[in-house]
């Protein structure tokens, strides 16, 4: 029941995969998702060729399965990047927002999946005339940077528009929401949230246990005014960044979260005044536990709910 057309498309046992994320996507995290038969993704930010030729290498040395790496289009590097990736062959490239056209062939040619990220039906269509393998349909309850479309009503409205396999991305933490994306017309599942709280990610143990305890309405969204809406953990930075916006600050003048806040937040474990990306599932995210009983669980949970609605569970 849970082998679909991304299992065959990227030679994976489950059709789970570690979203791209900057700064925790790392070849620790990315080898554990591998190595339990989901696809670990390289989260690259806007580091330098040096560090994702690092990760690239560590995760070689820790996995031989299939891993992807995800693109930030705005990275100044991401030339140098896309010939790191073709060079090293990575199974997958994901991409958020920006224009990636002129890549596409070069990675087609090197047989590198490449599934976009993307936020509406529009983007969806124009990526798969691009060349799209897959897309990765992600909603507005997601962590990180998003759209103004929520999951539930995205995926299915994606599903109907292209022809090539749909994986849907935010607010999944548990089998009951794998088996809805299913359900709404996804043939895999891309997750963050559930795997920055996972014992392998090097995310900081205070930023872990704040998801922890988070409940439903423990995050917020800020930047609109900047055209590019971020969802974290609310926090006294992102208080006082709504404020500005509320105020009106112009955006010029607006101090955005950039990746030192970023860095300080996931990484140092500044609760108060570094950025706390985090999708609205937190809530729903109990415990860190390894990646492979996360996994496993989800699987397990999402065959039994679908067993259970067809009449054929307890
Ligand atoms: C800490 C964190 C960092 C993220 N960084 C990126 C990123 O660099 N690039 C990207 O395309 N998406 C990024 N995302 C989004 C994830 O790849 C994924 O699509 C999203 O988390 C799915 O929603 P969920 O958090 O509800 O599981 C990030 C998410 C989180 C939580």
């Amino acid at each position: 029941m849970l082998k679909t057309a991304v299992c065959v498309l990227l030679d994976i046992t489950y059709p789970i995969i570690q979203g791209g994320m900057a700064h925790v996507g790392t070849a620790e995290l990315v080898s554990a998702v591998s190595n339990a038969g989901g696809l670990g993704i390289i989260g690259t930010g806007h580091y330098p060729p040096d560090w994702v030729q690092h990760q690239i290498t560590q995760t070689r040395k820790m996995t031989s399965r299939p891993f992807g790496v995800n693109l930030a289009l705005t990275s100044p590097f991401t030339r140098e990047l896309v010939d790191i990736i073709i060079r090293e062959k990575a199974a997958a490239v994901t991409t958020g927002a920006g224009n990636p056209g002129a890549y596409i062939p070069r990675f087609k040619q090197a047989g590198i999946k490449f599934m976009p990220v993307v936020a509406s039906v529009a983007a969806a269509r124009r990526m798969e005339q691009a060349g799209a393998d897959a897309i990765v349909a992600e909603g507005m309850e997601s962590g990180g940077r998003i759209g103004e479309t929520t999951t539930m009503a995205l995926v299915p409205q994606v599903a109907d528009a292209v022809k090539v396999p749909v994986i849907a991305a935010g607010g999944i933490a548990d089998g009951r929401g794998m088996a809805a994306a299913l359900a709404l017309g996804a043939q895999g599942i891309q997750m963050g949230t559930r795997f920055v709280c996972s014992s392998e990610c090097i995310a900081h143990p205070g930023y872990k246990q704040k998801i922890v305890a988070a409940d439903d309405t423990a995050t917020m969204v800020t930047h609109r005014t900047t055209g590019y809406p971020l969802r974290t953990l609310r926090n006294t930075l992102s208080q006082q960044f709504e404020e500005l916006e509320k105020a009106g600050v112009p955006k010029e003048d607006l101090e955005l979260f950039d990746r030192d806040r970023m860095y300080l937040g996931l990484i140092e474990g500044d609760l108060e005044g570094g950025a706390l990306l985090s999708g609205q599932i937190a809530g729903l995210i109990k415990d860190i536990k390894p990646v492979k009983s996360i996994i496993e669980e989800i699987i397990a949970e999402a065959e039994a709910v679908i067993a259970r609605l067809q009449g054929t569970g307890k």
